[in-house]
């Protein structure tokens, strides 16, 4: 069998595998209970964070006839019905998928809204996802509104984009919009926790942290670096390796970095900035991941005691005492550091 990405692989079947848009999830859900369903939605969000895998869950909720073929419309898709297996498959007649950044002009949207009147040949109802929408022509816009606005009983209008400010406000006040959010690395590391374990990979958790918090919010993104990740260490994901393929720089270099800042160093950073260049380290990634340990510390402080009176570090010399990189660099000593990195 060929190895299928683990990105496509666990794309989340129903509603409740879906993890961070439970603002989305539980508004569906309720639309599909109560039978009250806009003709149109619009998902916005950045990549990777399930606008298309919602799409595909609203189509099965919307056709699933459940395993003995007698079930109406759900919140929870059977997943196992002819319907919901043919749209897991992507070879459904009923759901079309398409992507608007290579079907950009009014041809391909006119073909498409001429289609969109017959009705579904197997479907209750026909389900149209419209990928990157904000690439669409202003024509296409345009020969869209009529449809877009009283399309047939029959037909559903999903709508996604990473850039909804490119869209026009005549097609936004047509849809139901819902905004998916970036997922957390918590969630996120929670989530490749799981499914390293489902794969019967070993990995540590702090391998999974730096992914998640490399992913920077995309779920997809994740999962594609820890696919990079196994083959990368060959077996064991462990957060030495994880460091070296994301050419992040391991924490104790960052701290080096802090001293010599506190020191105001100059020449120890430049030979610590050679040292990186050395290792072909990302510069970029670094000042990120300073940026995030400086977050990380700031929020330990007020618990280290550093915002207490007097508590002030001696060799700080200025007077900003909550802002000032002394006091920052103190609490950082002075805090656990094992799980800060
Ligand atoms: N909210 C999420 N929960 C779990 N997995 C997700 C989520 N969002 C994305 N993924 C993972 O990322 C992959 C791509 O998601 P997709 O829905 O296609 O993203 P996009 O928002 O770019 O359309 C999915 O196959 C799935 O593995
Ligand atoms: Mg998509
Ligand atoms: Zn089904």
């Amino acid at each position: 069998m060929t190895y299928q990405v683990l990105a496509r692989k666990w794309r989340p079947r129903d509603f409740q595998s879906l993890i961070g848009q439970d603002h989305v999830v539980r508004a569906l859900t309720h639309a599909l209970q109560h039978q009250r369903l806009h003709h149109a939605y619009l998902f916005t969000g950045t990549r990777g964070v399930g606008k298309t895998t919602i799409a595909r869950i609203l189509a099965k909720a919307l056709n699933c006839v459940g395993p003995d073929g007698q079930g109406g419309i759900t919140a929870t898709p059977c997943n196992a019905c002819r319907v919901c297996s043919a749209i897991d498959a992507g070879r459904f007649v009923d759901y079309i998928e398409m992507d608007a950044a290579s079907n950009r002009g009014v041809d391909e949207m006119t073909q498409l809204l001429e289609r969109a009147i017959y009705a579904p040949v197997d479907a209750r109802v026909k389900v149209y996802t419209i990928d990157e929408v904000h690439m669409l022509t202003t024509h296409a816009f345009n020969a869209m509104l009529k449809t877009l606005e009283e399309p047939p009983d029959f037909v559903k209008f999903i709508l996604a984009t990473t850039d909804p400010q490119k869209i026009p406000v005549t097609v936004l006040s047509r849809c139901l919009q819902f905004n998916l959010k970036q997922v957390t690395p918590q969630a996120i590391a929670q989530r490749l926790g799981q499914i390293a374990q489902a794969e019967q990979v070993e990995a540590e958790p702090a391998a999974l942290q730096a992914v998640a918090r490399a992913a920077r919010g995309s779920m997809r993104d994740a999962l594609s670096l820890l696919d990079q990740a196994i083959a990368y260490s060959g077996g064991r994901v462990d957060a030495q390796a994880v460091d070296q393929m994301l050419g992040a720089i391991d924490s104790t270099l960052l701290v080096q970095l802090l001293d010599a800042l506190l020191e105001r160093d100059a020449a120890r950073l430049l030979a610590l900035a050679d040292a990186m260049a050395e290792r072909s380290l990302s510069f970029a990634q670094a000042l990120r991941d300073l940026a995030s340990l400086l977050h990380r510390i700031t929020r330990r402080m007020p618990m280290s005691g550093a915002w207490r009176s007097g508590s002030r570090p001696t060799r700080c010399s200025c007077t900003t005492r909550s802002r000032c990189m002394g006091a920052t660099t103190w609490a950082w000593r002075r805090t656990n550091t094992r799980d800060s990195r």
